[in-house]
C-alpha cells in the first residue's frame, strides 16, 4: 500500500521537479550572465572570491534600503523597512499584489481561548514575553522590523544558494509509516505529538521558551507547531513556526522566533523567516528571527508564547499570530500545492540535529534540556494545543499520537486539564548513561 502510495505521488513530483530544474537553469543563466564582466577580468578569481561576491549580491537582495535603524543589545540589527519593498515583493507573482492589511477573519474559539489564556497565566505564574531590541526603539507605522543578515551568515552556509534554507536531505518522520532507520540516517530527533487523518485549516500552542545548549554550531534545537500537507516524499508542503537555537543561522546561541514555509519537501523552495520571497509580513512590532527575552528558567519564573496559524477560507492565505496582539502577516496560497486546500497533519514538539560529532549521541538539548517526568518549571511544555477544523472552529485535536525516535535521549508526555486544555512535556538533555 505504502509502495503504490509513493509510485502514485512520483509522477507528481517528477513534473514539480522538471518545474524547478527549468526555473533554477533559468535562473542560474541569468546570474552567470549578471557574473561574466567580472569572471572574464580575472578567470584566476578563487572559489571563495567567488562566494564572497555572491553573499555580496544575495544580501543586496535580502537587505531592502531602511527608514530607520535599530541597534540591538543581543547585537542584530533591524531595519525597518516600507511595508511595500520587503522581500516577498520581489516574487514575480506578487507584483501587483494588494496587502491584505488584517485577515478577514479569525478562526471562531480564539475569544474565548484568550480569556482562558489569562487564567492559565495566572494559575501557572507564566510571563508574557518580548523581543529583545524593544530596548532601543520602535519600527514607524507602515515599515516593518527585519533582521539584518550580515556577511558572516552568508558565509557560515554551505553555499549563498543554501542560506536560510533547510538541507535537503531533512525529511521529517513520518510516525505512521516511517522506517525507523531512514529516521536515524537523517540524524534529526523528534519529540512530538501529531494529529492525522482529517483536514486541517491551522493549529495553536503555547510554548514555554527556553535556551538549550547545542554541542556543535552546525546542530539547532527548535520547538514548533507543523501544518504540513501532501506526501513525505519529494512534494511535502509545510508551514512551520516556534523558537529555536541555530547557531549556523544566526551566529550565537540564543533563542529566536522564526517561521519556515517550503512547498517541495525543502528542496528548492521556501526559506525561515523573511530570508526569501513569499511570506508577507504586516506587522511593525515583531521581527522574525529576533531573539526572544526572557526565556524561562529552570526552578523559575515560565515564559511562554503562543502562536496561531490559520487559513483564512476567503483569500486561501495562511495567516499567522503572536501571541494576543501581534497578526505577523501571512503567506498567500498560491506559494503551495496541497495547503492550497488544507493541512493532512499537524505536529507540535521539538527537533535536534544528532550529528554524532564525537562518535557519541550528541549533549545538544531539547526544550529545557530535561525529562518530560520533571513537569511544571523544569521540562518543556506546549499548552492549551488546538486545531482548527472544516467549520472554522478551535479545537482539542482528537486522536493525539506521540512519537520520538529515542525516548532515552529525549521523550514526551502528553495530558489534559481544564486550564491547560490539552498539553505535553516534552525534550531531555540528549546524551546521559541511557543514551550513549
Ligand atoms: C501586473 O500588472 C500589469 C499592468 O496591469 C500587467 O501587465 C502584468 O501582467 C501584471 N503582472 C502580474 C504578475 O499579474
Ligand atoms: C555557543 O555555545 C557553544 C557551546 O555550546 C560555545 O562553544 C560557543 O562559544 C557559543 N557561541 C557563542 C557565540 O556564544
Amino acid at each position: 500500500m505504502m509502495a503504490a502510495h509513493l509510485l502514485r505521488r512520483s509522477w507528481g513530483s517528477t513534473i514539480s521537479l522538471l518545474i524547478v530544474i527549468l526555473l533554477l537553469s533559468c535562473s542560474s543563466q541569468m546570474t552567470s550572465a549578471e557574473a561574466a564582466p567580472a569572471s572574464r577580468k580575472s578567470s584566476s578569481i578563487s572559489m571563495s572570491q567567488h562566494k564572497m561576491l555572491d553573499a555580496h549580491q544575495h544580501l543586496k537582495r535580502l537587505n531592502k534600503p531602511p527608514l530607520k535603524t535599530i541597534k540591538s543589545p543581543d547585537g542584530d540589527i533591524i531595519d525597518c523597512v516600507h511595508i511595500a519593498h520587503q522581500p516577498a515583493f520581489d516574487h514575480p507573482l506578487l507584483k501587483n499584489h494588494t496587502i491584505q492589511t488584517r485577515p478577514n477573519f479569525h478562526p471562531e474559539g480564539t475569544k474565548f481561548e484568550e480569556s482562558k489564556r489569562v487564567s492559565a497565566q495566572k494559575a501557572t505564574s507564566s510571563k508574557p514575553i518580548t523581543q529583545l531590541w524593544h530596548l532601543k526603539g520602535r519600527c514607524p507605522e507602515g515599515t516593518i522590523p527585519i533582521r539584518r543578515t550580515k556577511k558572516e551568515d552568508v558565509l557560515r552556509a554551505s553555499s549563498v544558494e543554501r542560506f536560510g534554507k533547510k538541507k535537503p536531505t531533512k525529511i521529517p518522520h513520518q510516525p505512521r509509516s516511517a522506517q525507523p532507520d531512514l529516521i536515524t540516517q537523517t540524524g534529526h530527533q523528534h519529540a512530538i505529538v501529531y494529529v492525522e487523518g482529517d483536514k486541517y485549516y491551522g493549529a495553536k500552542a503555547t510554548i514555554n521558551v527556553w535556551e538549550p545548549k547545542t554541542q556543535q554550531p552546525n546542530e539547532f534545537s527548535l520547538s514548533q507547531i507543523w501544518i504540513l500537507g501532501g506526501t513525505f516524499g519529494q512534494d511535502l508542503n509545510s508551514i512551520e513556526a516556534g523558537w529555536q537555537v541555530s547557531p549556523d543561522l544566526y551566529g550565537d546561541n540564543r533563542t529566536r522566533l522564526f517561521t519556515y514555509w517550503t512547498s517541495d519537501a525543502y528542496q528548492a523552495t521556501g526559506c525561515y523567516n523573511l530570508l526569501c520571497t513569499g511570506f508577507i509580513q504586516i506587522n511593525n512590532e515583531i521581527a522574525m528571527g529576533a531573539s526572544i527575552f526572557p526565556v524561562s528558567g529552570y526552578r523559575g519564573s515560565q515564559y511562554d508564547i503562543s502562536l496561531l496559524v490559520w487559513k483564512d477560507p476567503k483569500e486561501g492565505n495562511w495567516w499567522i499570530q503572536f501571541g494576543n496582539d501581534y497578526v505577523l502577516g501571512y503567506w498567500p496560497g498560491f506559494l503551495f500545492s496541497y495547503l492550497t486546500d488544507s493541512a493532512t497533519m499537524i505536529e507540535w514538539g521539538g527537533e535536534i540535529v544528532n550529528s554524532e560529532s564525537d562518535e557519541q549521541h550528541t549533549t545538544t538539548e531539547m526544550g529545557s534540556g530535561h525529562f518530560p517526568e520533571e513537569g511544571f518549571g523544569k521540562a518543556g511544555y506546549f499548552r492549551n494545543i488546538q486545531i482548527v477544523d472544516g467549520s472554522n472552529s478551535l479545537r482539542d485535536p482528537k486522536g493525539l499520537g506521540t512519537f520520538t525516535e529515542q525516548s532515552s535521549c529525549y521523550d514526551v508526555q502528553n495530558g489534559r486539564s481544564g486550564d491547560w486544555g490539552t498539553y505535553f512535556f516534552y525534550g531531555g538533555p540528549g546524551r546521559n548513561p541511557n543514551c550513549p
